[in-house]
Order: C-alpha cells, then sequence, then structure tokens
C-alpha cells in the first residue's frame, strides 16, 4: 500500500524526468523550459495527482499506467497558478514559498511559460499513455475540457469580474466549481475514464470529487486569513487586499468555517457509502480540516 509521501515521490521524479527529456529536446534557449519548470518543480502538495493516483488503485488500475495522466494535472495545475499570479490577474509575488514566475523570469515568459505547460500536459498524455488509443483520446478530450475556457478559464473568468463587487451565493459556487473544483473533478476523471468499473461507484467518486474541489477552494479562502505567509507560502490576507468574492467575505469567517465543515462531511458520508475504503482520501480529509482549525 502506497502511502501520501510515496504517491509524492513518484510524481515528482516523474515530472523531472519528462522535463529532462523535453528541454534537451528544445531547439532554441532552455529558458522557457526553465521558467515551466521552475513553477512547476517547487514544492507543492501534489493533491491532484495524488487523488488521481489513489482512484486509480481504487478502481482497479496499474498505477504505472496512470501516472502520465496524474503528472499532466500537475502540469496544468502549474500553469493555472502562473496566470494566477500575475500582475493582471491577481499580482502575487510569492508562490510554494518561492517568488513567483513572472519575478523570476519577467512577464512575458510566465505569460508563455504559462501557455507552454498548458500544451505541454496534453502533450505527455498524448506522448506518454499506455492505454489504448480510445481511452487515450478521451483522456486529452477531458484535459482541453477542463483546462480552457469550459473549466478553469471560466471560473477565472468570473473570479476577475467579481473583484470589488458583491455577487450571490450561486455565482460564488460557480468560480470555485469551476477555477478550482474543474481540476480535482479531472483528478477522478481521469482513472474513471481509464476503467471498466460499476456505474454506481463512478457516480459516487464524482459526486466525492466535485464536493471536494469546492470544498478545497473555501479551504483556500479560510487559510488565505488565517495562516502566516511563511505558513501559506504565499502572501497572506491577500484575498481582502484584492477585495475577492470569497466565502470568507461573503459568509464571514466562522460560517465559512461551517460550510466547509459541512462539506467534508458529506465528502465522508460518501465515502462511507463507497464499498471501498481509502486511507489517503481520509489523510487528505483530515490534513485540511486541522489547517482550518489550526
Ligand atoms: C492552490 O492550490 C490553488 C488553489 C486552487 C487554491 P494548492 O493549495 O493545491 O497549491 P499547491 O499545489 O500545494 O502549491
Ligand atoms: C485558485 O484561486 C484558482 C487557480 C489558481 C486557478 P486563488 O487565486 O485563490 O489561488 P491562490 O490563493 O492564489 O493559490
Ligand atoms: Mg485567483
Ligand atoms: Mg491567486
Ligand atoms: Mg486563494
Amino acid at each position: 500500500m502506497k502511502t501520501i509521501i510515496d504517491y509524492k515521490s513518484i510524481v515528482e521524479s516523474k515530472l523531472k524526468e519528462y522535463f529532462e527529456e523535453y528541454k534537451a529536446n528544445s531547439s532554441y534557449s532552455s529558458k522557457i523550459w526553465d521558467a515551466m519548470e521552475y513553477t512547476t518543480l517547487l514544492p507543492g502538495k501534489r493533491l491532484r495527482a495524488i487523488m488521481c493516483l489513489e482512484t486509480a488503485r481504487l478502481l482497479g488500475l496499474d498505477i504505472n499506467k496512470i501516472l502520465p495522466p496524474a503528472c499532466s494535472l500537475e502540469i496544468m495545475h502549474a500553469y493555472s497558478l502562473i496566470h494566477d499570479d500575475l500582475p493582471c490577474m491577481d499580482n502575487d509575488d510569492l508562490r510554494r514559498g518561492k517568488p513567483t514566475n513572472h519575478k523570476v523570469f519577467g512577464e512575458a515568459i510566465a505569460v508563455l511559460a504559462g501557455d507552454a505547460l498548458l500544451s505541454f500536459g496534453a502533450q505527455i498524455i498524448a506522448d506518454k499513455s499506455e492505454f489504448n488509443n480510445d481511452v487515450t483520446l478521451n483522456l486529452i478530450k477531458e484535459y482541453i475540457s477542463v483546462s480552457g475556457a469550459l473549466g478553469i478559464i471560466a471560473g477565472q473568468v468570473a473570479d476577475i469580474e467579481a473583484e470589488n463587487k458583491k455577487i450571490d451565493f450561486e455565482n460564488l459556487k460557480y468560480i470555485h466549481k469551476y477555477k478550482t473544483g474543474a481540476l480535482f473533478k479531472c483528478s477522478f476523471m481521469f482513472p474513471i475514464l481509464a476503467s471498466a468499473s460499476d456505474k454506481q461507484t463512478k457516480d459516487m467518486l464524482i459526486e466525492f470529487a466535485e464536493n471536494f474541489g469546492i470544498m478545497f477552494q473555501v479551504y483556500d479562502d479560510i487559510i488565505d486569513c488565517t495562516l502566516t505567509t511563511e505558513q501559506l507560502g504565499k502572501t497572506a490576507g491577500k484575498d481582502a487586499i484584492s477585495n475577492k468574492m470569497t466565502y470568507v467575505s461573503l459568509f464571514g469567517l466562522n460560517e465559512a468555517k461551517n460550510i466547509f465543515t459541512g462539506l467534508l462531511n458529506k465528502n465522508r458520508d460518501i465515502l462511507s457509502k463507497l464499498s471501498i475504503h481509502s486511507d489517503i482520501y481520509e489523510e487528505i480529509l483530515h490534513s485540511l480540516d486541522k489547517k482550518v482549525y489550526s
């Protein structure tokens, strides 16, 4: 049985291997690859890839086969972080405890590094997939749909447009569902698309995934105003400074925590109804809960 640490190191060493391989084939300077690699390999929790690998294991898939799509999730995530931090977006100086991509490489290269990562994730699935062509095509379609204007970008647009405004709860849920939830759902959709499990199990995993994605962004909204910059590895209190619409700004900190707990309990309920048990899911839920109430 693999632990979170095992999964994390499997993903990180595979990501390093991919960068090394593709960088070596680069026709021009390696600068763009350095920028792409920088944010991707800075210390992150790797939750999206870990969720993908664990879900694959639960559905009886070979972990090695799901590894390229799992790595593509971290690549897509890094793209979204680089662009999210740009001066024209959230304007952040710190990410994963280090200067943001544009602070190190300049804005133009940071934009291009985000773009390049967006393509690179899909390329990794296409080049490295060991699934048959039908499954591989479905994985690529899922990647494209989640990373583009039907997924993360829809949420990011709504997030940016809600700055300095008061929006209603439905609108806020939309932002969280897309800017963050879409990618977490993809962590589950990849193994679901690649496995032949029964519909009921798949449906319940999707319900878990959708609920988890929103819960994760509520957690992020909460810790933005309760933890320190050092603990976060990103600037504390940034949402309030930027006048962002979050669960904390709409409901207040205490109610946001209650909502988080409600979503957490719902996820535990879904897990208890599944005939499969995952220590990894449990551990992840527990670690988020601990931080919200620290
Ligand atoms: C940060 O995600 C972006 C959000 C969706 C809130 P994580 O908190 O998973 O960041 P890393 O990958 O661990 O750095
Ligand atoms: C995360 O929203 C959404 C994406 C990165 C797509 P935030 O803007 O709250 O994420 P952090 O707090 O900067 O990590
Ligand atoms: Mg943002
Ligand atoms: Mg941000
Ligand atoms: Mg945030």
